[in-house]
């Protein structure tokens, strides 16, 4: 169930406690371009080390890479990403504003009764599945789907619009070549395919993952850091024997709804949406969805992408892009099963998730907080030290638990305000566990440690506290 107001909420919050800034906001912004600040900066690396780690530290056949973000730009002709990577679009002449044509319609089937909805949007999905463009605008027309600007039904005929950007390589303007900032980080996969398979010896099944950021010129984008122009993604291509994809596809889409799952997100908020447009290199696809406040959305994509991409990449690069299976004594192009998922939406989904106004209010008093519960592996600080006073040695104290930590968490010291509010803070941060040192850790060396989502407080020893943090933050 869309809930704008959460959407709203969660964003404020992000700006308010240096989750999540708007791109160049003392210039009014650039449009679905946004900064992370310095707790959203520390979630996303862990997301992203989460990701990295339960792919190539947890398998032994999956390597990990780095390729450039610029590359050749006979490889995007090659990935169909030249002529294929676009999103059919309608204008209205009066207001000469831009929609996609999916997110016009699915726009107005909400304002429709679910059944007729549902109806509406199967019909436009068949239309996008056969490409047919005119039936896509006879559809608007059929329905009066007007331009939430101009009101009218003035409508250009559906066009394509390819979302690659182009840049020069080379500062002289006879010499530039066209480049594109990659629109996703799997080609360099593919094109080092060979490369790591040799090197490391891979044998098949084996794969290749990164990470890395990709640029998609977005006409509608909305929804915060869901739809960005500029946006990380965390992809594997797994390469298999010809014939064996669809155990491959079942197998990973099963781990990837397990690591989803791991993050402590239940599993109700999540379902499967399989693809009734397949992709031009797909012979099946599927999405993980999650129940963001804007409703059921991509996290995650699942696609068995055949042996489209290398055996495209061997015709247009002249090289041969095969393997040699020693297990059947046959070469040929590998087959490929991808999970895609992006780094920021994850970051979304995260917050949505651990985002909570609570009522604390007793019969005495009014009282709330807003809480993030996020997973302690993921939360930006791992432990706050705070000293009730900032004086009698406390400071010293709590400093010297700081040293002893630092290595091995983020860790973060305040001293100010009361220790209530010091609190309270911390729930709006995310952090996991507060200790206070008081008066008493003086004598015996105990601390009181409070823990973030059930508020409760325990009396612990001071040299416990490393050890019981690593062991609670752990990610494995
Ligand atoms: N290599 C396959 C691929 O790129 P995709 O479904 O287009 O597939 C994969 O993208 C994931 O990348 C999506 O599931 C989504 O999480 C993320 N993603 C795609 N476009 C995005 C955008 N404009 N902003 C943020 N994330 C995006």
């Amino acid at each position: 169930m869309a809930n704008e107001n959460k959407l709203q909420d969660i964003i404020g919050h992000c700006k308010e406690y240096g989750y999540v800034f708007q791109s160049s906001e003392i210039y009014d912004g650039l449009s679905a371009v946004y900064d992370y600040g310095q707790y959203g900066a520390e979630l996303k690396k862990n997301i992203r080390d989460y990701w990295w780690r339960s792919m190539t530290q947890m398998h032994d056949n999956i390597a990990g890479i780095d390729a450039a973000i610029f590359m050749h730009p006979t490889v995007w002709k090659a990935s169909g990403h030249v002529d294929s990577f676009s999103d059919p679009m309608i204008d209205n002449k009066d207001s000469q504003k831009r929609y996609r044509v999916d997110h016009l319609i699915e726009g107005y089937a909400e304002t429709l009764e679910k059944g007729t909805g549902d109806a509406l949007i199967a019909k436009m999905e068949q239309l996008l599945a056969d490409n047919n463009l005119t039936g896509i605008k006879e559809l608007i027309e059929e329905h009066k789907i007007s331009c939430a600007i101009s009101g009218t039904c003035n409508w250009t005929d559906v066009r394509q619009f390819n979302l690659m950007f182009a840049t020069q390589l080379g500062s002289v303007a006879e010499e530039a070549n066209e480049i594109y900032l990659r629109p996703e980080t799997a080609q360099g996969i593919f094109v080092n395919f060979l490369n790591v398979q040799k090197t490391g010896r891979m044998k098949i099944p084996f794969g290749i993952a990164q990470t890395g950021k990709a640029f998609r010129n977005e006409i509608v984008a909305r929804g915060f850091i869901f739809r960005m122009r500029e946006f990380e993604q965390m992809e594997m291509q797994f390469f298999v024997r010809p014939g064996t994809q669809k155990e491959w596809y079942d197998y990973w889409k099963e781990v990837r709804m397990k690591w989803h799952l791991s993050l402590g997100i239940s599993a109700e908020n999540f379902r499967f949406h399989d693809h009734i447009k397949l992709a031009h290199y797909a012979d099946m696809a599927c999405d993980i969805e999650y129940d963001f406040p804007m409703g059921f959305k991509e996290v995650e994509g699942v696609h068995s992408r055949t042996d489209f991409d290398l055996s495209r990449h061997q015709e247009f690069s002249g090289k041969k892009l095969t393997y040699f299976d020693t297990e059947i004594n046959k070469h040929y192009v590998p087959y490929v099963i991808e999970t895609s998922i992006g780094l920021d939406r994850t970051v979304m989904m995260v917050l949505s998730d651990a985002y909570k106004e609570e009522d604390l209010s007793t019969e005495e008093k009014k009282d709330s907080r807003v809480v993030l519960s996020l997973p302690p592996m993921l939360a930006p600080i791992k432990l706050a030290v705070l000293p009730l006073t900032k004086k009698d040695g406390l400071p010293e104290l709590a400093k010297e638990l700081i040293d002893e930590c630092r290595p091995y968490f983020k860790c973060f010291y305040e001293e100010k305000d009361s220790i209530g509010k010091r609190y309270r803070r911390q729930d709006a941060i995310g952090t996991p566990f507060c200790i206070t040192i008081d008066h008493q850790t003086k004598e015996d060396r105990t601390v009181t440690i409070r823990h973030r989502d059930s508020m409760t407080q325990e009396r612990i020893p001071l040299d416990s506290v490393r050890a019981l943090i690593v062991e609670k933050t752990k990610m494995f």
